[in-house]
């Protein structure tokens, strides 16, 4: 791939190579503001190449790499209107490729924690724009509904072999479905699987962390899915220790006997308990699921616990700790629990029971993450990723902030912010104005899920960029700074709504604009020294 020379190159990676494969030569056109900034120069973009009309066949995967070598111009179609003008993105949409080019420069500048994200590589992004995007391919390998699957049975059958070796399995016992959509579909997919309608599930209430798939309701409302189709009752953290409260579990478990019951969260700093939550599950006669969505990355590296010798069922999505593209599995056990063949019952809930083709290109992205997976660095990476958030925790203790369980085992922390007279949502907002992106989220005690108490911070991101424990320690420094600004904004309008405090901001006469402009350029300064992996 062509990339634009000078000393961004090394920096940005794929990010310079995307809109430099567009246009003419001329390494201007990517130009460098200031000292360590990249921004997308679009309007010196030239098109070097005539816009085609044909059919083409290429060798390659779709890497923006000019297919003009192997064009072959089909006769007799250069007048007619209806053919299909097969343009590079700039040329056929550029609304399109600037919002895009857009996003590149927002995510190259920011200090990135949401505890979910992460930045999948150039190849497996190669692989999720390929022309696997184009075929239907209903079934499983070797029972599909169409013709021509040949590779694609090939893709899927490898797919499935690097997930089982990337998480430790033995194929005789542990099967995998690799084609739900993303992770709410693969929970949905093992309800329908194991459930009958209105059978009982107990999984992480929302607020206290865990995942809107796994049952959340209000008192006025059933929010997810699940908890329309199912009966779902929550167990809770302890609030005095921040931990899940096992007993609690074990003493509801047995009183509303749930046939699923499920672990896994959303924002939960620590790990589970899984031969306790095993035991429960026997003594009332559950299937236990592991939804290891956050950290599966970290389970694959063996730096937590590992679900797959206590579950019946793990579900995961596949773009979080996991870096790959967006997407889910399911692995469950060959065998027979409570009269279900798990393996038939989940495959037949994937397709025909909720979804139909399977996203090949997604597959095929899949496969080449869980490649990497295998790898050492794989594994280096991820006792970084924990390592970072150890020292990102223990940094913002120093700084007197109350941690929910005190601390991390994992890939992320939850602060809570109510000691210091303020929430999640408004320094959502601070942080946000000065490019470090991360989430409001609910503590344990919270009263409001809109203005919840506590912010969650995540490592795996930013750990891909290559930041250390150094970078961490000073990324805890500039939160603290943009939650200082919070409350002295706080101060100058006192006890106002979150909306007029987010308009008051936001405004052009907020009076502690430039300190947090300054903030913003100190922490793009440190953001732009590491490079962002991609297309
Ligand atoms: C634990 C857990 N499970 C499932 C999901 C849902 O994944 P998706 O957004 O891909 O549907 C999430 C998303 O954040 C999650 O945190």
């Amino acid at each position: 791939m062509q990339a634009c020379t000078g000393a961004a190159t090394p920096k940005i990676m794929g990010s310079i190579q995307y809109p430099c494969t567009k246009i003419s030569i001329n390494p201007t056109n990517c130009s460098l503001k200031g000292s360590n900034n990249l921004s997308f120069t679009d309007n010196s973009i030239k098109i070097s190449k005539p816009i085609s009309r044909f059919s083409f066949v290429s060798n390659s995967l779709v890497t923006g790499r000019p297919p003009s070598s192997v064009s072959v111009p089909a006769p007799g179609v250069q007048d007619d209107l209806s053919s299909f003008e097969d343009n590079e993105l700039s040329d056929a949409d550029p609304e399109v490729y600037n919002i895009i080019g857009k996003e590149k420069d927002r995510q190259f500048r920011s200090l990135e924690l949401i505890a979910s994200e992460n930045f999948t590589s150039k190849a497996v992004m190669e692989a999720v724009g390929s022309c696997l995007t184009n075929k239907y391919s209903e079934g499983l390998p070797g029972k599909r509904y169409y013709g021509g699957n040949e590779h694609i049975d090939e893709l899927e059958t490898l797919c499935q072999q690097r997930a089982l070796e990337a998480f430790h399995l033995d194929g005789q016992k542990w099967g995998v479905n690799v084609q739900p959509l993303s992770g709410s579909p693969a929970n949905f997919e093992v309800y329908t699987a194991l459930l009958n309608p209105h059978d009982r599930i107990m999984g992480l209430d929302l607020p206290h962390g865990g995942h809107l798939s796994h049952g959340f309701m209000t008192p006025k409302r059933r929010v997810s899915g699940t908890s329309i189709y199912f009966e779902s009752m929550p167990y809770r953290l302890d609030e005095s220790t921040g931990l899940i409260d096992y007993d609690m579990l074990e003493k509801t478990a047995t009183l509303f006997r749930p046939k699923l019951i499920i672990a896994g969260a959303s924002a939960y700093p620590r790990d589970f308990d899984y031969p306790r939550m095993r035991k429960i599950a026997d003594a009332v006669g559950a299937f236990l699921m592991m939804d290891m969505a956050h950290i599966s990355g970290l389970v694959a590296a063996s730096v937590v616990g590992n679900p797959f010798e206590y579950c019946d069922v793990v579900t995961t999505t596949t773009h979080k700790s996991l870096r790959g593209p967006r997407g889910g599995m399911i692995f469950y056990k060959k065998d027979t629990i409570f009269g279900v063949d798990l393996e038939s019952a989940i495959n037949n809930a994937v397709f025909p029971g909720l979804q139909g083709g399977p996203h090949n290109h997604t597959i095929g992205g899949l496969a080449v993450c869980l490649k990497y997976a295998q790898s050492p660095e794989f594994k280096a990476y991820q006792n970084n990723v924990v390592s970072n958030c150890r020292a990102l925790a223990s940094r913002l203790v120093e700084l007197g902030y109350k941690l929910v369980s005190g601390g991390s085992d994992n890939h992320l922390v939850l602060v809570d912010l109510r000691p210091l007279g303020t929430d999640g949502a408004r320094v959502e907002k601070i942080l946000d104005m000065a490019s470090i992106t991360l989430n409001k989220n609910s503590v344990p005690g919270d009263k409001s899920a809109l203005v919840p108490g506590g912010i969650r911070i995540g490592a795996p991101a930013m750990t891909t960029r290559g930041f250390k424990e150094s970078e961490f320690v000073a990324t805890a420094d500039f939160i603290h700074e943009g939650v200082q600004l919070t409350l002295e904004a706080n101060k100058l309008i006192p006890k106002t709504k979150l909306q007029e405090f987010l308009k008051f901001v936001a405004s052009p006469d907020f009076p502690l604009r430039d300190r947090l402009l300054d903030l913003q350029r100190r922490v793009e300064v440190l953001t732009t020294q590491f490079p962002l992996p991609g297309l």
